[in-house]
């Protein structure tokens, strides 16, 4: 037994490998195993391990002041990085609000399109809809959005009646049809529409243009926010620094975390456009959260770092060209069991079939991702099949290698 407990993990059960080290894609067990890393992580550290520009500057930020609260104060590495957040979106961001993570990320946007409708005299509208497949973190709150782990609570009574699910962009149609029913019968009831613009934990979903055009007038029309959980999406991840203009979906506002601080250092960040937020300035209305480690200098030192250097490396673009060879080999596998491969950038999503054609459950899919883990590559799981989220900075070779493991695990399975 572990005294260690672990996320979504039943309480003393041991991690499945023991980290001690790593360098850019590659980690090592406690036995001297390598691995190499295909999901970056947790989806989130996109410039590789021990990246010497991030750690140095984090380190001078250490030593210059390791805290700076934002509750009535500010600092520079704060300000810099709003700034910086601010043009690297566009959309028509204007205000930023910085925490911890992306569920904190997540929240903070939630509790702001309460406040927005609160400013309006609409405090009726506080309803949020979000996917059937999504996941927006594991706070309270988030979890009632979170509808892909719903069926493991083992006390639902945690769950908001104020969260509702819309049918995932696979089926296009439907989804539309269930959010267009909803927003004319009861529009006055929402607050908000939460969407990851390509649905990760739901098997990178991605949905048409015409579709998100619809979704963004059915909003604009309904006056409901459109919130983009950018978190697993955004920093660079699927070919540009957001996914949203490239799927076309016009957000009101954003959460972003994971690759926005290459898992160097705990940080989140929400954003908002003008128009939401200028409603709660002027009834004067305070923010009503905030955590003590909101806007940390060092999350910003980091955080600035992973930005410049995506920008300078011009590492969107290595997502793109990347991810486009990585799905043009994996569809090249000669496995009967590949039903589909899909992707944008970096994130990537192989489907897996019976020879009946079922589609693999999420226990099978999990099996395929242990036996990838034993050849020495980490991959993700879903209902239906593997994900792969590499670094941005993988190499060429690297990437083959994970394509042949991948390759031959496959070639084993019916
Ligand atoms: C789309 C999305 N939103 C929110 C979260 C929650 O982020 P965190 O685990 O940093 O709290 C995740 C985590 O995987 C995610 O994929």
């Amino acid at each position: 037994m572990d005294m260690l407990m672990r996320p979504y993990a039943v309480p003393g059960a041991p991690g499945v490998i023991t980290l001690t080290h790593g360098s850019g894609c590659v980690v090592v067990d406690d036995t001297g195993r390598e691995y190499l890393d295909a999901v970056s992580g947790l989806w989130n550290v996109t410039l590789g391990l021990g990246h010497e520009e991030i750690i140095e500057r984090m380190t001078r930020q250490l030593r210059s002041m390791a805290y700076g609260g934002l509750f009535d104060s500010g600092h520079t590495q704060a300000s810099a990085l709003a700034q910086r957040l601010i043009a690297a979106c566009g959309q028509d961001m204007a205000h930023v609000y910085l925490s911890t993570t992306g569920t904190s990320a997540v929240e903070v946007a939630l509790h702001v399109a309460r406040l927005h409708f609160v400013a309006r005299e609409q405090p009726h509208k506080r309803n949020v809809l979000s996917f059937d497949c999504g996941y927006h973190g594991c706070s309270l709150v988030n979890l009632s959005a979170s509808r892909i782990v719903h069926h493991e609570l083992s006390d639902r009574s945690v769950l908001s009646p104020h969260f509702e699910s819309i049918p995932a962009p696979s089926d296009e149609a439907k989804s539309l049809q269930v959010l267009e029913t909803k927003l004319v019968e009861r529009g006055h009831e929402f607050s908000s529409l939460l969407v990851e613009p390509v649905p990760a934990s739901g098997g990178v979903i991605v949905a048409s243009r015409a579709y998100w055009a619809q979704v963004n007038e059915l909003c604009r029309r309904h006056d409901v926010l459109v919130v983009a959980d950018e978190v697993a999406t955004g920093g660079g991840r699927c070919g540009a620094f957001l996914a949203s203009p490239l799927v076309g979906l016009q957000p009101a506002i954003i959460a972003l975390s994971k690759a926005v601080n290459s898992g160097y250092y705990p940080t989140g960040a929400t954003l908002f456009t003008r128009e939401v937020v200028a409603p709660i300035q002027r009834a004067k209305l305070p923010l009503d959260f905030g955590s003590t480690q909101d806007g940390n200098p060092v999350g910003c030192a980091a955080a600035l770092a992973v930005l410049d250097i995506i920008e300078r490396e011009g590492l969107c673009q290595r997502a793109v060209q990347l991810g486009g060879r990585i799905v043009e080999q994996l569809s090249a596998l000669e496995a009967p069991v590949v039903r589909a491969v899909r992707g944008l950038g970096l994130m990537i999503a192989i489907d897996l079939q019976h020879r009946d054609l079922s589609r693999f459950s999420v226990n099978e899919a999990a099996e395929v991702r242990a036996a990838c883990r034993e050849e020495g590559l980490l991959v993700y799981h879903y209902e239906g099949g593997l994900n792969l989220f590499p670094a941005l900075t993988m190499s060429d070779e690297q990437a083959e290698l994970a394509v042949a493991i991948l390759g031959d695990v496959l070639a084993t399975l019916d």
